[in-house]
């Protein structure tokens, strides 16, 4: 295995965490979670969505939290956007990178956005044109990519159509998402194989829920196939309210372990963000699900 000296993770915690939890945090608690992250050296952050609040209520104060983010520490934020509306709410936000998102399952983007694939493609690649014409950075997020929780098996000549649609109209990178956590780690290297032939490996990212335990070993895949870029949530929480049964994401607290003891660089303090997990948990009112968490749990234990 060739192991990159440094890899890119974004923190989607703030939005794709707390959009799926039980307990909805504040405004204060949720900007108190992104300070942590700073503090911790978390550089991009996914903050919240500018998506409807009847669709996602936990989110519904993403004016809100974007207005107060920590400007001083170099940090790139991004939040969802789903159409034209949102990317108002984003460009007065100050927002950095626009994430739009559609999946490669018709059922998922019908009851995720109420929409066909068809009708999507053309609608975010006019958000991701005019998000460029006001400076600002897309991302393209493609759920269900490895399965759907509606239709089952997802064709990959569709999340490759999808990919060079969303590239060729201004996305910067596509993020590929195992929304409901099925992948295995050779379906990985097949996807990723088949996205490779036309996409540079700079251009992707994954993200992976960890709903059967599997997220580590389809990163690791990536890593091998020379993806750099990866989403995470602090003590893994989150899940796509319109996909049932998704966990949460991959780990950050996890992964950043695992690429530490790999010679790995990710700029993040493990300490920090260990602590930030603990004073999230705190908010939450219930032990996070990261086995970071639990480690430190545990050694807390032994030493009181
Ligand atoms: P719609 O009902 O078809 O939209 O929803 P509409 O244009 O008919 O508008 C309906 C109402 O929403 C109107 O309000 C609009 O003003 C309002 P009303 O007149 O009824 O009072 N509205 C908005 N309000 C605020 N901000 C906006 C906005 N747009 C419309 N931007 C829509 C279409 C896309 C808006 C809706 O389906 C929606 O918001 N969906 C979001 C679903 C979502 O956020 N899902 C979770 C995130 S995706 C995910 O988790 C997967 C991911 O992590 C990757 C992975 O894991 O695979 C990214
Ligand atoms: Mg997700």
């Amino acid at each position: 295995m060739r192991w990159p000296d440094r890899v890119t993770l974004w923190e989607v915690g703030p939005r794709d965490g707390l959009q799926n939890e039980a307990v909805t945090l504040c405004a204060e608690q949720k900007i108190a979670f992104i300070q942590d992250l700073v503090a911790a050296g978390v550089k991009h952050i996914e903050a919240s969505s500018f998506v409807s609040p009847q669709w996602i209520p936990r989110l519904a104060d993403a004016d809100e939290v974007c207005a107060a983010l920590p400007r001083d520490a170099g940090v790139t934020y991004a939040a969802l956007v789903p159409n034209l509306r949102g990317l108002e709410r984003a460009i007065a936000a100050r927002i950095d990178v626009a994430a739009v998102f559609m999946s490669a399952s018709e059922t998922h983007n019908q009851r995720n956005i109420n929409k066909s694939i068809e009708q999507t493609l053309p609608l975010l690649t006019e958000v991701a044109k005019q998000a460029r014409a006001s400076g600002m950075r897309v991302r393209g997020y493609i759920s269900t990519v490895f399965g759907c929780p509606y239709e089952g098996a997802v064709d990959v000549s569709t999340v490759r159509r999808i990919a060079l649609t969303l590239l060729a109209g201004g996305v910067d990178e596509i993020a590929l998402g195992d929304t409901i956590g099925v992948a295995s780690p050779r379906q990985t290297e097949a996807v990723l194989e088949v996205l490779l032939r036309d996409v540079p490996a700079d251009r992707l990212a994954l993200h992976m829920h960890d709903t059967r335990g599997a997220a580590l070993a389809n990163i690791l895949t990536g890593l091998e196939m020379g993806i750099t870029r990866f989403d995470s949530s602090l003590g893994g929480l989150g899940g796509c309210p319109y996909a049932p049964g998704a966990a949460g994401n991959v780990a950050t607290d996890d992964l950043v372990h695992l690429l530490h003891g790999c010679q790995v660089h990710t700029g993040i303090d493990e300490v920090l963000l260990g602590e930030a997990g603990q004073h999230l948990s705190r908010e939450l009112g219930k032990p996070l699900n990261s086995r970071m968490s639990q480690v430190l749990a545990t050694e807390k234990g032994a030493c009181s």
